[in-house]
């Protein structure tokens, strides 16, 4: 992350490096190595240690409601790693890929970079479109086709901040055993609710269709990377069973070890409170300075959790073309073109307020506010 100074960066989805638990996280990593230094530091299990295994078990519990196996989770180098890993054991080139428009474009990356075609399944103000997904699940069908996976980030979406509802996951899981298609569920910011918990994860709609991904990058720190993969046994042994993890054993094992301490001393509950009242404080003043600073055709929805709020611009703007005169006036932001496959979005933008002090964000939603009136 390169951020430039005297410019507001609303670009850069990272969590603010001031709510790194830096002390505790350095307190986990002398005690991991003071008790178990020698397994630490050593090759590990191909799934992941077993100690962090059982804490991610025992804190889904928590979160669910509901335990999860530990046959069920294997540990990542964070949703990323994971998300490639998947496309490894599950997909080959050129197969299908269905993704929800607009998500999260790093992942289009990964999946590029996988050689899969990719398909784009729109989403409304609800979340994903389940008579579109049908839709387009009827024609490949028709047309002898399949689609091997679809990837959604369902719960306060990069970058919508959208939630889907109850009844269409209900939907979308009754769908995905009709097809077959496997539902990768991107839950990266399940934790970080404002007011009210999300609905429950896919994964218990529907065990057998559903792999989903979790990550220590938005409630822990980025640098650990460290996440994990919950899905039905027999994914999770091709997964561990693979090239990699044979030859190079369990990943991010080392810091495996120091958040299964962190976990264990009871410091991560505490710390997920203190993160959801910040990025709360952050999201109520960002959106008091939008709805100030914003010219009339300007629309956007207060995210309920996460990082991002999603601004559509007024009719016959540009955010691509937008995005300079907003560089001259010193404030940044990703546009929205940049997470579809087929070029919608143009009249869109992100904007990340997990990073940014809250003065710097009146700041620069002042000057989006006066760049964008300029451009009306
Ligand atoms: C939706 C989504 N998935 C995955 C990631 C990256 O996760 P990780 O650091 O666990 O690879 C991000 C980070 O911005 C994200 O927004």
């Amino acid at each position: 992350m390169h951020l430039r100074p005297g410019y507001v960066e609303f670009a850069w989805g990272h969590p603010d490096l001031h709510l790194l638990p830096l002390e505790h996280l350095r307190h986990a990593a002398v005690r991991a190595l003071a008790d178990h230094g020698h397994d630490a530091l050593s090759y590990g299990a191909a799934q992941g240690p077993g100690r962090l295994i059982e804490q991610i078990c025992a804190r889904l519990e928590q979160v669910d409601g509901q335990a999860a196996r530990l046959d069920q989770i294997l540990i990542t180098a964070g949703v990323s790693h994971a998300l490639d890993l998947i496309c490894a054991i599950h997909t080959c080139p050129g197969n299908i890929a269905l993704v929800e428009s607009p998500v999260y474009h790093f992942a289009l990356r990964i999946l590029r970079d996988r050689g899969l075609e990719l398909l784009p399944i729109p989403t409304d103000q609800d979340g994903l479109r389940l008579d579109m997904l049908a839709q387009t699940l009827a024609q490949l069908r028709r047309a002898n086709r399949l689609a091997r996976l679809l990837y959604t980030v369902p719960t306060f979406s990069n970058p919508t901040g959208i939630t889907l509802g109850a009844q269409r996951r209900s939907r979308l899981a009754e769908i995905a055993a009709e097809h077959d298609l496997l539902v990768v569920e991107d839950d990266v910011y399940r934790e970080l609710w404002f007011d009210t918990p999300p609905p429950p994860s896919m994964i218990m709609y529907d065990q057998a269709h559903v792999v989903r991904l979790g990550s220590f990058s938005k409630i822990l720190a980025p640098g650990l990377r460290l996440g994990w993969m919950m899905a039905a046994p027999a994914l999770i042994s091709r997964a561990a069973g693979s090239g990699v993890l044979t030859s190079g054993g369990g990943l991010s094992h080392f810091q495996a070890h120091v958040v299964a301490e962190y976990m264990r001393l009871g410091l991560l509950d505490a710390h997920v409170v203190d993160l959801r009242a910040a990025y709360k404080a952050r999201r109520d003043t960002l959106v008091a300075a939008l709805l100030k600073c914003l010219p009339a055709g300007c629309h956007f929805t207060a995210p309920e959790g996460g990082f991002f709020i999603w601004v559509r611009l007024p009719e016959g703007i540009d955010a691509a073309a937008l995005l300079a005169r907003a560089e001259e006036a010193r404030v940044a932001y990703v546009p929205g073109a940049h997470f579809h496959v087929d070029g919608g979005g143009q009249r869109e933008l992100r904007l990340a307020f997990s990073l940014l002090p809250p003065q710097e964000m009146v700041e620069g939603a002042r000057r989006l506010g006066h760049v964008i009136g300029a451009a009306s």
